[in-house]
């Protein structure tokens, strides 16, 4: 079975760019341990789109599913989530269970801190067809 890529492209207001990597950085690392998990890279804008992409790799969709509905994805969203319920310096922002809440995520919460750090989110999915990796120096 082919590997499942996930992407999760990020909106992000020029403001917040580095609210965003700021939280990434303090990032759970829950995801390391998920079954199936292969890959995560944060991706930022340089030229040809202004969306951050959070490019994840899974050995299979349902590995990919059981972690979307996990404890470990509450868990690495909890700074995201934590504001969402109003304990973060900001008013709620918006950032969904289940749905991913894109609609949300624009109209709660403005600005530095407990505000959103994206402001719009889609996922694109992809399956693996080719790869290739560096060929081991001699
Ligand atoms: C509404 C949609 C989403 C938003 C706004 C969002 C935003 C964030 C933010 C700000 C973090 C940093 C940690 C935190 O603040 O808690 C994070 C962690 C992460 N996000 Fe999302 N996320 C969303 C959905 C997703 C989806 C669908 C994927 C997979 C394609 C994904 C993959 C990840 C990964 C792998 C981490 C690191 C988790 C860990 O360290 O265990 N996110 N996300």
């Amino acid at each position: 079975m082919p590997s499942v890529v996930k992407i999760n492209v990020l909106t992000v207001p020029e403001e917040m760019r580095q609210e965003l990597e700021r939280r990434f950085a303090g990032r759970a690392g829950m995801v390391e341990s998920s079954d199936g998990f292969e890959w995560f890279e944060l991706l930022r804008p340089v030229e040809g789109t202004d969306r951050y992409l959070v490019y994840t790799r899974w050995r299979s969709e349902e590995d990919f599913q059981r972690w979307q509905q996990s404890q470990a994805f509450q868990a690495g969203h909890a700074q995201a989530q934590g504001e969402a319920q109003g304990h973060g310096p900001g008013h709620g922002h918006g950032h969904g269970h289940q749905d991913h809440g894109q609609q949300d995520h624009g109209q709660q919460g403005h600005g530095h801190g407990g505000g959103p750090a994206a402001s719009a989110s889609e996922v694109w999915s992809f399956e693996v067809v080719q790869t290739a990796t560096p060929t081991p120096k001699p």
